[in-house]
């Protein structure tokens, strides 16, 4: 009877220890995870450049008129549906002031990589619930969305006086 009680609680110190050691073990793997899968914010949306394939703009301070001409005709086409130039909304925000708040880097990602930035990107993300519909692709290439930035900034000089206010 005594060796039996002995037995069971060599037993019972076997089960315990290696139940805690098991724990143990799958804590540190939790945490690891955890650590491993804690989403990083890319470096592109904490600089406020959006995501995409544009990562650097470089602007000249006087305005290329040729390019504002191309992009006009563009925004004509495919943007003026549901956007105005002022800062009147209609589908999506007015256009006036647009390169004081926004990165040109943003800007171009926003019209050459819609889908990517409404999903992920936080300030696109928060128009998204103020519009309430989602931009829709325009299949704009990155040459167009550089002339249609230069017809932005053209269009701000004119409506708000000042251009490139977010450019750092
Ligand atoms: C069917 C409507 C629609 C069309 C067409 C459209 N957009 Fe948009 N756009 C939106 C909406 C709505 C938003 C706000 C984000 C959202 O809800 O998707 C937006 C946001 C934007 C923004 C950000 C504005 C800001 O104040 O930060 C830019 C830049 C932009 N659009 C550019 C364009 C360009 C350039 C075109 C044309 C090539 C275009 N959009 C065509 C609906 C449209």
């Amino acid at each position: 009877m005594k060796n039996l009680t002995l037995f069971s609680l060599a037993l019972f110190s076997i089960l315990l220890f290696s139940c805690g050691s098991g724990n143990n073990e799958s804590n540190d793997a939790t945490s690891q995870n955890q650590e491993i899968n804690e989403p990083e914010v890319p470096k592109s949306i904490a600089e406020g450049k959006g995501i995409g394939e544009i990562t650097q703009v470089e602007l000249s301070d006087e305005i290329d008129t040729g390019m504002v001409k191309m992009g006009k005709s563009i925004y004509d086409m495919k943007c003026s549906a549901c956007h105005k130039l002022t800062d009147q909304r209609v589908v999506g925000p007015g256009f006036q002031g647009v390169t004081n708040r926004r990165k040109p880097e943003w800007i171009m990602n926003m019209i050459t990589n819609v889908e990517v930035m409404l999903d992920q990107d936080p300030a696109a993300q928060k128009m998204l619930e103020e519009c309430l519909t989602r931009m829709p692709n325009q299949n704009v290439s990155i040459g167009d969305a550089r002339n249609i930035l230069e017809f932005l900034r053209n269009n701000d000089m004119e409506t708000a006086g000042e251009k490139d206010g977010a450019t750092s």
